[in-house]
């Protein structure tokens, strides 16, 4: 299987650490690596353990470029988007790059915002994935759902199938809430993990068939590539032509030959200061602190000091990030909405 690795979001909700200029995915949230050195890593020894393709937006190239280089992962390649297009787009370039080295490659879709709890549970299912995919089927990585989250895709499996994977009966993309609550009351959804397993001759293919605007300016941008030795280059013109949307709306909604697979890994997505909190260790108190902090009688608070020492005295249920040049202090439990806050900032100039 070869690693696609998406690397081209900005992050916002994770704000002020994580900005345009430098998202979210090269900082070293998680452990000492970034997220998205995290995600080729945790790959070591498994099905797809080979050279990752990276698709990135064109101006996080040296970031992505020097991470890359740290791994020593030789032959590796780097796709270069001139424009966000989101992800159906961007999945099709790597299509293409996979079908230069192999006719039958198979794909592992991987964002590069996610934390695995147990990588052993992941690999495992990871063989599974990649015997369905050669098979023919759009392998999705199903996680049973612990709360109505409506920024999620809402799988539900047909229980008819052999083996690991199931037929999906239906793959409904960031639900409202109403629905997102019916699904998990029902108890037979899964939340789509964002991770993809598929032969990327199957995905062109469904791509053409349900949407062929983007097929045909992603081909079209291919075609024109320039490589040199860092990164492959599209063609500006035609990729600025793609009509935008992500693989969940362009392709998973519509196909019939989407299946699921159960992943129980402790699977997060890193999206938010919440969540962030959510996979870390905490100290007795529920604080995850990072940094130079002080506390006295303060709960369930995370704090992240750049430069300065932090102190917090008598808080609870706080998200504190100080940087060079802002500082967030926000309630935890509302932390979706600081990407309102850098749309406040954008506004102001
Ligand atoms: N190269 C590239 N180009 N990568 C992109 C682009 C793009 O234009 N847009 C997004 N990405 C990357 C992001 O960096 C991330 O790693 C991944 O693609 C997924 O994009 P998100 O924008 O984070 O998607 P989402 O979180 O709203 O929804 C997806 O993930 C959920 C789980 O985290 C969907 O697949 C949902 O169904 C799923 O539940
Ligand atoms: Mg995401």
């Amino acid at each position: 299987m070869i690693p696609v690795i998406l690397s081209g979001g900005s992050g916002s909700r994770l704000w002020p650490l994580s900005r345009s200029a430098y998202p979210k995915q090269f900082l070293p949230l998680c452990s000492g690596y970034s997220l998205v050195q995290d995600t080729v890593l945790r790959l070591k020894g498994s099905v797809a353990d080979e050279p990752p393709v990276f698709v990135t937006a064109n101006d996080q190239r040296f970031l992505l470029a020097d991470q890359v280089q740290a791994l020593n992962l030789s032959g590796a390649e780097i796709v270069l988007e001139p424009a966000r297009r989101n992800t159906a787009p961007a999945i099709a370039l790597a299509s293409f790059a996979a079908l230069e080295r192999n006719a039958e490659s198979v794909l592992l879709v991987l964002p590069s915002d996610h934390h695995i709890e147990n990588n052993e549970a992941f690999l495992q299912v990871l063989e599974q994935a990649n015997q369905s995919a050669m098979a023919g089927n759009l392998v999705t990585f199903g996680v049973v759902p612990t709360k109505p989250e409506t920024g999620y895709g809402y799988i539900k499996a047909s229980g008819s199938g052999e083996g690991a994977s199931q037929p999906i009966e239906a793959f409904v993309e960031k639900p409202n809430l109403e629905l997102a609550q019916q699904y998990l009351e029902a108890g037979d959804y899964y939340w789509n993990s964002g991770m993809f397993a598929f032969r990327a001759d199957v995905y062109l293919s469904e791509l053409k068939r349900l949407n062929p605007a983007i097929y045909d300016a992603a081909k079209a941008s291919w075609d024109a590539r320039n490589e040199d030795l860092d990164f492959i280059r599209v063609g500006v013109e035609a990729f600025e032509s793609c009509p935008e949307d992500s693989i969940d709306y362009a392709v998973m909604e519509k196909t019939d030959k989407a299946v699921v697979i159960p992943l129980d890994s402790g699977w997060s997505d890193v999206g938010s200061w919440q969540s962030l909190w959510e996979v870390q260790d905490k100290d007795e108190q529920g604080n995850v602190l990072v940094g130079d902090v002080i506390t006295q009688d303060t709960h369930n608070t995370m704090v992240h000091a750049s430069g300065k020492l932090v102190t917090c005295l008598g808080v609870k249920d706080l998200v504190v990030v100080e940087t060079a040049d802002a500082v967030l202090v926000a309630d935890i439990n509302q932390v979706q909405k600081v990407k309102d806050i850098v749309k406040l900032i954008e506004a102001s100039g």
